[in-house]
């Protein structure tokens, strides 16, 4: 209650703040010129006081709903804070740059930062469907985009990628990754990367990208959002490091450190994941942030005795810049409360924070604040408002969704069928604006959102009756944590409003010529803080399913979620499932494109698909055990349910169909380091052009340790007319033919039989051979 008093205080006295200048003038800093970087940061740490360099690493949310420039305008004069983030609005943004550069001691320029995670104005899908797209230029379309819109608000900085691997969907957060492969997710982080910072982060458009979480967040025990994570060096190394060198290698500005625990070392205060790995092993040249309160969070986590001990830790692990909630948080601010003297005492050498500091200059430099610090407030509107963004955010969705079952070709249907004048959309996700967007939308304009019924109605124009009942509600039983960020949900359902409502859809399905239910989650039920302990569909979706169902009627259930669920039911009931994750701003005018054949589906699973949440953790890439056919399920690894999974990894369905045949490789026996190009024709062999997606896999028979039964080593995604044949080129190189080894404890290629799959999915069988010899 008292937090919740204090916070209406803080957004009335919000209200009440001065009014402030509509336009900045652009002056620069005197210390600007165009030499090199070095000698500029130099003279800078030169002239600085130890506080001056401690509020470098400074780095405070500013929360709109209970934050006015006042608050943080004194800390920025005096050059107590060098960074801030959750600013979007650029006349607060200009506004407090402008204390930075003309009233600061030194005019360092702020750094504003902001989760840009799946667009900024206009909302793509989420990264979970951007990964089934399996498109990385698409993925990096998008992405310079959203950096775009961000960046004409005067941000510079995103939190985005997240690259973390994700293996157990009731982890919330696999909503805002590229699902459970390495492979596929290294490829996704390097196209988000240059998404975000093109060549240049300083270049028109383009912000500085962060990768996260450093490292191992995703398999958080139980998929409790930051339980400890154990994981074994094999494990780390070959899983789920891997994206993060992708990103490092694709030149990723910063890095985010994990909140959690790795093998019992927080990964914030872990000089193995900052210097070790990410320095010493990769060369990585950019800076590293902690998450929120992730330093104050080495005390809670019982590693460091108290703050100043966090501090020390976290800065000597190589942590660079501290993010901290606003406010008298007792974990916050470690670094602004203890390091200087830390280093007045000698506790921290003014070489380790003067290394901390020049790598938050330098960015600073790089990205050209120094010479640009100030957003062009009178451009916003019209980058906002650019159609291509919109355009491009409806292809992104259609490229994105996975169709999982059609039986009997009921999708696409047809425009102008003589059998169908009336249609229910049911479900309550089909009427929502809201959860078209999902997770970390919290910059865009919800109403510009387009529902699926909205797209269907659009679709169909007057010649089909489209009615709408809502059927069943559905709610976390737990608060989030975005909550404040959002008008609140309507009040759950009486028990009696339920029945009527659950009864009402019912008949409307039952005099409706086709029904399309739309079920999943809300978009606060996936994402940070939002793990489910089930699989199921939330409220009573199913039931309402089954009753639907049992009407006989032309059924087509189109989900709206961002993790697997337990469709095992529909799986084997409903004849056409659609899954659209979270897809967008433009998603219901993109699921009716799908649902009316003005887009053909092609997305493929990132993630193996459960049965049910017993299953967890299944993934494709599993070693063999000592009975490899259990794996098959001619026996059951359990015995009482199918070990298999309801769909695998790579999957999904077209309009069309695809036929692959004549897999060889260029060179049957290569040596170590040698590459052999493996090739594979793709024929269309249904009526309509579609999208197939090549996929490789291979398999190392044996070696010096017992090696996944298959692993994603290419992908290409096709668009090919009905009848047109292709061939697919790969190459397998030591890139790909090498392992992380826990017997000699490095990257090691051995003399083997490798097995080569081509296919739609992880279950190809078109199959061939190759050796590698001494
Ligand atoms: C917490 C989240 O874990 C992280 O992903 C995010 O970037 C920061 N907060 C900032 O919002």
């Amino acid at each position: 209650m008292k937090t919740k008093i204090a916070l209406c205080l803080a957004v009335v006295m919000g209200f009440l703040s001065l009014p402030v200048p509509a336009r900045v003038n652009v002056s620069k800093p005197s210390h600007v010129n165009n030499s090199g970087f070095d000698r500029r940061v130099d003279d800078l740490l030169a002239q600085m006081t130890i506080e001056e360099k401690v509020g470098q690493l400074n780095q405070l949310f500013y929360f709109k709903q209970f934050m006015q420039p006042e608050m943080v305008e004194p800390g920025i004069r005096e050059g107590k804070i060098g960074s801030l983030l959750f600013v979007t609005d650029p006349v607060i943004i200009n506004r407090l740059q402008k204390v930075a550069v003309e009233k600061s001691r030194l005019k360092i320029p702020l750094l504003f930062g902001f989760d840009v995670i799946h667009g900024f104005h206009t909302i793509f899908p989420v990264p979970l469907a951007m990964a089934s797209s399996w498109d990385p230029a698409l993925v990096e379309q998008m992405q310079s985009i959203a950096a775009s819109e961000a960046r004409a608000v005067g941000i510079r900085w995103t939190f985005a990628p997240m690259v973390d691997i994700a293996r157990d969907p009731r982890w919330g957060r696999i909503v805002e990754g590229a699902g459970e492969d390495p492979f596929l997710a290294s490829r996704m982080a390097a196209a988000h990367v240059r998404g975000f910072q093109g060549a240049d982060p300083s270049s028109p458009g383009r912000v500085l990208a962060c990768m996260k979480h450093f490292a191992g967040y995703g398999a958080a025990t139980g998929g409790r959002d930051y339980d400890s994570a154990f994981i074994a060096d094999t494990e780390l190394y070959n899983v789920y490091l891997p994206p993060f060198k992708a990103a490092v290698d694709a030149g990723v500005g910063s890095a985010m450190s994990a909140y959690m625990t790795l093998n019992d070392v927080p990964a914030t205060g872990n000089a193995f994941l900052l210097r070790d790995v990410l320095r010493t092993e990769w060369g990585f040249k950019g800076f590293v942030v902690s998450d929120a309160d992730a330093v104050g969070d080495l005390v809670t986590h019982g590693f460091a005795e108290d703050k100043a001990d966090a501090a020390y830790r976290a800065l000597t692990a190589g942590l660079d810049m501290e993010m901290s909630l606003p406010g008298q948080s007792p974990k916050g601010h470690a670094y602004a409360t203890s390091l200087t003297k830390l280093v007045q005492e000698g506790r921290v050498s003014k070489e380790q924070l003067d290394a901390a500091v020049r790598r938050i200059l330098e960015a600073k430099f790089k990205l050209g604040l120094f010479d640009n610090p100030y957003a062009d407030e009178s451009l916003v509107a019209t980058i906002h408002n650019n159609p291509e963004h919109r355009r491009l955010a409806r292809i992104a969705a259609q490229r994105s969704m996975v169709l999982l079952r059609n039986e009997g070709n009921i999708l696409p249907l047809v425009k102008g069928d003589a059998k169908v004048s009336s249609m229910a959309v049911i479900g309550p996700l089909a009427d929502s604006k809201r959860d078209m967007r999902g997770s970390w939308s919290l910059a865009d304009d919800m109403q510009s959102a387009v529902s699926v019924l909205e797209g269907i109605r659009t679709k169909v124009g007057a010649a089909v009756k489209v009615e709408y009942a809502q059927g069943a509600d559905i709610a976390r039983a737990y608060p989030s944590i975005f909550d404040v960020f959002n008008k609140p949900r309507p009040a759950p359902w009486s028990e009696t409003q339920k029945r009527e409502e659950f009864d009402k859809a019912v008949s409307l399905a039952r005099s409706s010529d086709v029904v399309v239910m739309v079920l999943g989650e809300h978009e606060e039920m996936s994402g940070e803080n939002a793990t489910q302990s089930t699989l199921d569909l939330p409220g009573r979706q199913l039931e309402l399913l089954k009753a639907v169902s049992e009407l006989g009627k032309p059924l087509v259930l189109v989900l709206i979620n961002g993790r697997p669920l337990d469709i095992s039911w529909a799986a084997t009931h409903v004849p056409a499932i659609l899954e659209a994750w979270h897809p967008g701003a433009e998603g219901g005018n993109a699921i009716a494109d799908i649902l009316y054949g003005d887009a053909t589906p092609g997305g493929k699973l990132p993630v193996t698909w459960p049965r049910s949440a017993g299953q967890i953790p299944i993934y494709y890439a599993h070693n063999n055990t000592k009975e490899p056919e259990f794996a098959k399920d001619f026996k059951s690894r359990y015995f009482d349910f199918p070990s298999s999974p309801l769909y695998p990894f790579g999957y999904g369905l077209s309009y069309s169909t695809f036929k692959f045949s004549n897999l060889r490789v260029s060179k049957p026996e290569l040596k170590p380091g040698e590459s052999t190009e493996v090739l594979v024709d793709v024929e269309n062999t249904g009526r309509r052009t579609g999208d197939e997606v090549a996929q490789l896999y291979i398999h190392q028979r044996y070696g010096g340790a017992s090696r996944p039964v298959r692993e994603l080593k290419g992908f290409e995604r096709l668009t090919l007319a009905a009848g047109e044949k292709k061939t697919v080129r790969f190459t397998l190189g030591k890139a790909e033919l090498i392992y992380w080894s826990a017997a000699s404890k490095g990257w090691v290629q051995d003399p083997a039989v490798f097995d080569v799959w081509a296919g739609s999915d992880a279950t190809a069988v078109l199959t061939t051979t190759f050796r590698v010899v001494k």
